[in-house]
């Protein structure tokens, strides 16, 4: 009988899927870790070295059954709130060589470490993992999953993540020929390196409904040259369905449901009221395993320079310490005296009296003013300093309107007639015009513009709050143009939103015509319901007229998807 992997009933992988790449994608919650853990379960079944590098902190599950009680597999767990052994942020390069020396499975949990922590663990353990691997004259099958991959292989390289991306990335790309297979699981395939993603061979993906992640995976799909039709279905895909799609290495596409673990499912999300059993694990003899481990640590400690530096710097400042700290003595001195308090007061009360006589006369004035029949306006209360995001225009912002001219309308002036004469003849609204320009209604530089074409006579204010092009404005405008689509409208509104922002957007428009309520717009997210900046986020999108909200229910606003628009 071969031997195969029984991720499934329907279906079972090759074993050689220890050295393949895999990802696992799909929204919080869907099974991804359930999923992955299975394949592992299955891995290590069959003697298949894996190794676990666990961001999140409940791979430790695989050492005990599903029941809660009896063993799971031997696997030590270094790290984390539960493991065998502790681990350190400059260990990651001696892992690797235990790893590599002892030809044993591990769960490296990670979840404890601060992000920098991390990065400098992750590194060292690629970097070596990588070096030692390459020089094994036969080298042996390693299988490393990556959870939450995003955080080990972004797509976004910041400077000091350029190192632990590029290891990562040519462990992906190469690993196959030293032995080493990868699964990489994320609910965010849009934030892992692309470079990476591609290279997967095959993509296990269970439900996902946001726009971005869906987008992400078409790229894949697209790239190996599959059909993308069945993207549709992956949001009503149930938890635990997958479907596996594998082009080139299985030549599959199916629609699975993963089976059942046999290890404790440590994932599993609390449920409301029930109080969780308190997992510890039994120790697992380590043997050699542990005196290695404690002088992993030990030997860690002594050479990071930064504890080093630490310790001197500890050192220096107690030899600087007097031996017996005298205390100081706190004597209050007034700063400022009783007669500077009573020329201060007079100075003050005469300024006021000053300041009350102008008020009155100028309030006298404007009355006078009034009763003649002038306008005057009431003094603008102060302005409350803007708070936050102020208005999503980056790309092409201007912030003045613009002075270059043609004919005698400026540049901003000839965007929104060219705006209004692409719907023509429809009347539009000013929040019409705004979200169809792609300007922020509330900026000045809108204000401004709107302002000049209505006054220049190129605009028409017909009442009802609706606009219309003059003769003059349509010759201006170069005569009715083609409508841009809405996709073009819409993206050209997410790429001047801020992330936040855009991903509403994206979830807003994906449901369109659907209006969402506040917990499914949260939920589709996956952002929390009760932050401020989830409310901030729909206030910002309902003022710059990309959303509607009426009755607590939130819609992408139907200007968005205006007539002529495709
Ligand atoms: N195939 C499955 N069979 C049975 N239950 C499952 C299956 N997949 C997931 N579940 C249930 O759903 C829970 C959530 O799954 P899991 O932890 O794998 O989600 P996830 O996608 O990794 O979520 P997160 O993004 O929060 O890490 C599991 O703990 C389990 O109880
Ligand atoms: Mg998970």
């Amino acid at each position: 009988m071969t031997k195969k992997l029984h991720i499934s009933d329907d279906l079972s992988l090759p074993l050689d899927a220890a050295t393949q790449t895999i990802a696992v994608v799909a929204r919080k919650g869907a099974g991804k870790t359930y999923a992955a853990s299975k394949l592992v379960e299955e891995l290590l079944g069959h003697g298949v070295q894996t190794v676990v590098m666990d961001t999140v902190g409940n791979w430790y599950g695989l050492r005990i059954a599903a029941n809660g009680k009896d063993r799971g597999f031997d696997i030590p767990v270094l790290g984390g709130l539960r493991g065998d052994v502790p681990l350190t942020p400059e260990s990651g390069a001696l892992i690797a060589d235990l790893v590599v020396d002892t030809g044993r499975s591990f769960v490296i949990d990670l979840s404890q470490f601060s992000l920098g922590a991390r990065k400098k663990f992750a590194t060292s353990f690629g970097e070596q993992l990588w070096k030692r691997k390459k020089g094994e004259a036969e080298p042996s099958a390693v299988h490393v999953v990556l959870e939450e991959c995003q955080l080990i292989i972004p797509q976004f390289v910041g400077r000091d993540d350029a190192r632990m991306v590029g290891i990562w990335e040519e462990i992906v790309r190469l690993g196959r020929n030293y032995g080493i297979g990868v699964t990489m699981i994320t609910q965010r395939p849009q934030s892992v390196n692309k470079e990476v993603l591609t290279q997967t061979e095959c993509l296990l993906v269970l439900q996902v409904n946001g726009v971005p992640e869906r987008k992400a995976l078409k790229e894949w799909i697209v790239h190996q040259g599959a059909d993308v039709d069945l993207l549709n279905e992956l949001p009503s895909l149930p938890v635990g369905t997958a479907y596996l799609w594998s082009p080139q290495w299985l030549r599959t596409f199916e629609r699975i449901r993963i089976a059942k673990k046999t290890t404790l499912d440590a994932s599993a999300t609390p449920k409301v009221g029930e109080r969780r059993v308190k997992v510890e694990l039994k120790p697992l003899d380590l043997g050699e395993l542990k005196a290695r481990m404690e002088q992993v640590t030990a030997a860690a400690e002594q050479n990071d320079p930064t504890a080093l530096h630490r310790r001197i710097r500890q050192l220096e400042a107690e030899l600087k310490k007097p031996t017996a700290v005298a205390k100081p003595e706190v004597k209050e001195v007034p700063i400022i005296t009783e007669s500077d308090h009573r020329t201060l007061r007079e100075l003050f009360e005469a300024a006021r009296a000053d300041f009350d006589k102008v008020a009155a006369k100028v309030e006298s004035l404007a009355t006078v003013l009034r009763e003649l029949g002038t306008q005057v306006p009431r003094p603008a209360p102060m302005a409350a300093p803007p708070r936050g995001f102020t208005t999503p225009t980056r790309p092409a912002r201007p912030t003045v309107v613009q002075v270059e001219r043609n004919g005698e309308v400026s540049e901003y002036g000839l965007l929104l007639l060219r705006t209004v004469a692409a719907r023509h003849p429809m009347k539009l609204t000013r929040a019409q015009i705004s979200t169809l320009s792609g300007r922020s209604p509330r900026s000045s530089a809108f204000t401004g513009a709107m302002a000049e074409i209505i006054k220049g006579g190129f605009l028409a204010q017909v009442g009802g709050g609706l606009h219309e092009l003059t003769e003059t404005g349509l010759a201006a405008a170069g005569g009715p143009a083609a409508p841009p689509s809405s996709g073009e409208v819409i993206d050209q509104w997410r790429n001047a939103l801020p992330g936040y922002e855009r991903l509403l957007f994206d979830v807003l428009v994906d449901a369109y015509p659907k209006a969402l309520t506040r917990p499914e717009l949260a939920e589709r997210s996956n952002k929390s319901i009760t932050s401020s900046a989830f409310t901030a986020a729909i206030s910002t999108l309902a003022k710059n007229g990309l959303a509607e909200v009426a009755s607590g229910e939130v819609r992408a606003s139907a200007d968005l998807f205006l007539s002529g628009a495709a």
